[in-house]
């Protein structure tokens, strides 16, 4: 199959300022001069947000890592798994069309996308919403036939279940991923033999996980969890200067070594940036370490049950509040230096986050998970009174 940039091109394209903050995130991995190694994630990244990639896109990206346009091009014509044309804005579709799938029933899945999609694949929907693709085997064998529709998997599928789903995500919703047949997961359809005991979730962990998550068919601007890369250097964000984080950076257009790959230096940026939308809370007094942003109060749709971190009864809770700690997500992006600070300004507290390995348990919960403790407040076995 050929591979070719779209006939139809936008006038230009940027990252959203957060997406931006993840890709010099990404950037910042590499020791310099080979940042160019991070073309991958920023090209995806750049899928992310806009669905697909076009050429402004593709030049920008390599802007950014100071690569030649062409050493872009080639990686993002390489790989089928960028979509070098627009794709619908609900969702794109990609049916398995490998062997266990095209047994199991993908032909049919791909006459109901001709029917009610496009009659080519590749082709936007008369009403733009949706595309289709077939691809290659995507690892769900024992679940066949199914189709990736937007990051999730839609499993034991048949003709009718995928027009349903369709119409579905038409009508603005979001079914349900994983088997569609009443399977939890992967089990004999008789139901399971073995490791019968104990089972009591209603979806199996991939499909609670994606929609505790709920990004299936979303474009990424960045917001959607903190970002974390605690290995970057934060000490030029003291003070007024406000780094200019939001544009490329060009190289000076020296190879750094026999590749011709540009050397530029890894930027400084904020790593873990937390939105805070509401009004900055009070100075708090400065301790050890440096202080994490915090907020005045808890964003749209309340705070976050922080009881749920081992160590954290109500007068923790009470006092993360003042300090301006609502979410499990900022907990989450504490690096150490700031972990420093919490731990030194828990009054009556002091070292209660180190010892109690908050961030890590904030992690866990922050990108919808369980640890044994928050299963255990959840069924209001726990009354931790610090
Ligand atoms: S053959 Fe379809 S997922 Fe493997």
């Amino acid at each position: 199959m050929l591979r070719r940039l779209h006939h139809d091109q936008p006038e230009s394209f940027a990252f959203t300022p957060a997406n931006m903050d993840w890709a010099e995130a990404q950037i910042s991995k590499y020791p310099e001069g080979r940042q160019a190694s991070a073309i991958i994630p920023l090209l995806w990244r750049a899928q992310e947000q806009e669905g697909w990639l076009s050429r402004p896109a593709i030049e920008y990206v390599a802007d950014m890592l100071g690569m030649a346009h062409i050493r872009a091009l080639e990686v993002a014509t390489f790989y089928f798994m960028f979509q070098l044309q627009p794709v619908g804005s609900v969702a794109h579709v990609q049916i398995c069309g490998t062997t266990s799938c095209m047994i199991c029933g993908a032909g049919e899945l791909m006459e109901v996308c001709k029917a009610k999609i496009a009659a080519k694949p590749h082709e936007v929907s008369a009403d733009g919403k949706f595309s289709w693709e077939e691809v290659e085997c995507l690892g769900a064998c024992s679940n066949a036939p199914m189709a990736q529709i937007g990051k999730d998997y839609y499993e034991d599928l048949t003709g009718e279940k995928l027009a349903e789903i369709l119409d579905a995500m038409a009508a603005g919703k979001v079914p349900a991923p994983g088997p569609q047949n009443g399977r939890f997961g992967s089990e004999p359809l008789g139901g399971p033999v073995v490791l019968t005991e104990g089972k009591d979730e209603e979806l199996n962990a991939s499909v609670a996980l994606a929609t505790a998550i709920g990004d299936t068919v979303k474009r990424i601007d960045g917001t959607e969890v903190p970002l974390r890369a605690p290995w970057r250097d934060r000490s030029d964000e003291k003070g007024d200067a406000t780094p200019d984080t939001h544009a490329p950076k060009l190289s000076e257009g020296e190879p750094a070594d026999e590749t011709g790959i540009d050397k530029r230096e890894a930027p400084v940026t904020p790593a873990a940036e937390v939105k805070s939308d509401p009004e900055p809370a009070e100075p708090q007094p400065l301790g050890e370490g440096r202080k994490p942003e915090t907020l005045s109060a808890p964003r749209e749709g309340g705070a976050d049950d922080l009881k749920k971190i081992k160590g954290v009864g109500p007068k923790l809770e009470e006092l993360l509040h003042r300090l301006g700690f609502f979410h499990f997500g900022q907990i989450a992006a504490w690096t150490e230096e700031e972990l420093a600070w919490v731990d030194a300004n828990l009054e009556g507290f002091k070292g209660r986050a180190s010892r109690d390995a908050w961030v890590a348990q904030a992690r866990t919960l922050a990108e919808g998970g369980e640890t044994e403790f928050s299963a255990r407040v959840e069924k209001g076995e726990v009354y931790d009174d610090d």
